[in-house]
């Protein structure tokens, strides 16, 4: 299953003009000047992938080189990834037919950031072909580009609902705890040594406000019959590599209904013996919502397990704060702000970005964030819950970076 939507897929062949790259740089020796690779050199293709992918050509026409203006803050070669060097690796979610197509993505990726999540390209709707079969070229694709520029790569996901193949979910529960502990050993042994955290089970835990269990209703609890599922899941991941560091992610993990049903879920898990190492956040959060509590949240799971790691999964901070019925239904969502972004939410944004960046770097067990995307073009939240223009990331349409960026990477930057 791939996660492009159609508009998704024309937004990423349609291409980037160079001379809005061009203007993102200025001209001191340490800004960006054009699309170096990790080590300086120039940007080489990319070898490893297995067809050739739609190259945008640049037009040729001479860009006068933009002057910096006074005041204008500057974008510096490592500027983000640097700030935060000996806390935490910051990683982007994409995918390298994204970082083919588009040498803008690629650039502020390769100049800014030290980790890579695979956006679908690792979950079992791409891989699992059917019990026993993987297909593992894109995963390998992005393992190979990812460790010939030496950045680690999130393992994300092994059990999602929403990117389970059909065959996984059909049969006795027996049947299924195989086809899950064969997936899961083949998958992981594929990747041994190489993928080092893993999302074992993601979005599992019940949202306390919409259902009273502590385990989500999901296809895999309805068709286990039970939540037994997430303890088969973690032991097979341990089996087959003791190394690995074992994840379990959610959302909505900064609202303190869903804290409580997780740290009631880590309680009952570890305490039957499921090797947990540690908890992933996602962080699809709103700019309305509440940084301390998210930060309350990590702290509550230091407390209660010293030693489980936290990491922060798919970091972005939406415009809008729509009602339950715009997720479940398309209706009564918020209306389009439209494009650009209104400068007093860039600002609340980026003060959020700078309170949460800030936050997660006093806490001792945070040792990777991840940034859902790129650039605000090519956020999932352009498409839902509706179709509609969303700002959630560190980089505009014309990659230049936002307020969001320099809140984080400059602390002397005043929003
Ligand atoms: C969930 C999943 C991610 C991604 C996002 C948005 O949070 O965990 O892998 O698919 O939805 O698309």
């Amino acid at each position: 299953m791939s996660n492009f939507t159609q508009r998704q897929k024309l937004k990423l062949f349609g291409g980037v003009g160079l001379s809005a790259l061009l203007a993102a740089c200025g001209g001191g020796s340490s800004l960006e000047p054009e699309i170096p690779s990790v080590t300086g050199t120039t940007v080489t293709p990319i070898a490893t992938s297995p067809t050739p992918s739609p190259t945008p050509t640049p037009t040729p026409t001479p860009t006068p080189t933009p002057t910096p203006q006074t005041g204008t803050p500057q974008i510096v070669v490592g500027q983000l990834r640097d700030a935060y060097s000996s806390r935490f690796t910051i990683g982007v979610a994409t995918e390298v037919s994204k970082l083919e197509a588009d040498p803008l993505a690629r650039a502020r990726f390769e100049n800014q950031f030290n980790a890579l999540t695979a956006e679908f390209s690792l979950k079992a709707g791409t891989i699992g072909i059917s019990e026993g079969v993987y297909d593992f070229t894109l995963a390998d694709q992005l393992l190979d580009y990812a460790e010939q520029r030496g950045l680690p790569v999130r393992g994300h996901a092994l059990v999602w609902h929403e990117s389970t193949p059909a065959w996984m979910l059909t049969g006795t529960p027996a049947d299924i705890r195989r086809k899950l502990e064969t997936y899961i050993t083949d998958v992981m042994t594929h990747f041994k040594g190489r993928i080092t955290d893993w999302d074992v089970v993601n979005e599992a835990i019940a949202n306390f406000d919409i259902d009273l269990s502590i385990y989500r209703n999901t296809q895999w609890l309805q068709a286990v019959g039970s939540a037994d599922y997430i303890k088969w899941a973690f032991d097979a991941a341990r089996a087959a590599d003791p190394d690995a560091r074992l994840f379990l992610s959610d959302y909505n993990t900064e609202i303190p209904d869903k804290r409580a049903a997780i740290l009631t879920a880590l309680q009952e898990l570890i305490g039957a013996g499921v090797p947990i190492d540690g908890v992933g956040h996602q962080m699809h959060i709103r700019l309305n919502s509440s940084i301390p509590e998210a930060l309350n949240t990590i702290i509550a799971i230091e407390d209660m397990y010293a030693g489980l790691t936290n990491q922060i999964t798919e970091l972005d901070i939406s415009v809008y704060d729509d009602a339950g019925t715009c997720w479940e239904t398309g209706t009564n969502c918020d209306p389009d702000i439209g494009n650009p972004m209104p400068e007093d939410l860039s600002k609340t944004q980026a003060q959020m970005y700078r309170d949460l960046f800030n936050g997660l770097a006093s806490r001792p067990s945070v040792d990777s964030v991840t940034i859902w995307g790129i650039s605000d073009n090519d956020s999932w939240l352009n498409e839902n819950p509706i179709s509609r223009f969303n700002h959630p990331l560190l980089f505009d349409r014309a990659y230049e970076p936002k307020a969001a960026f320099f809140a984080i990477a400059d602390s002397t930057y005043e929003i």
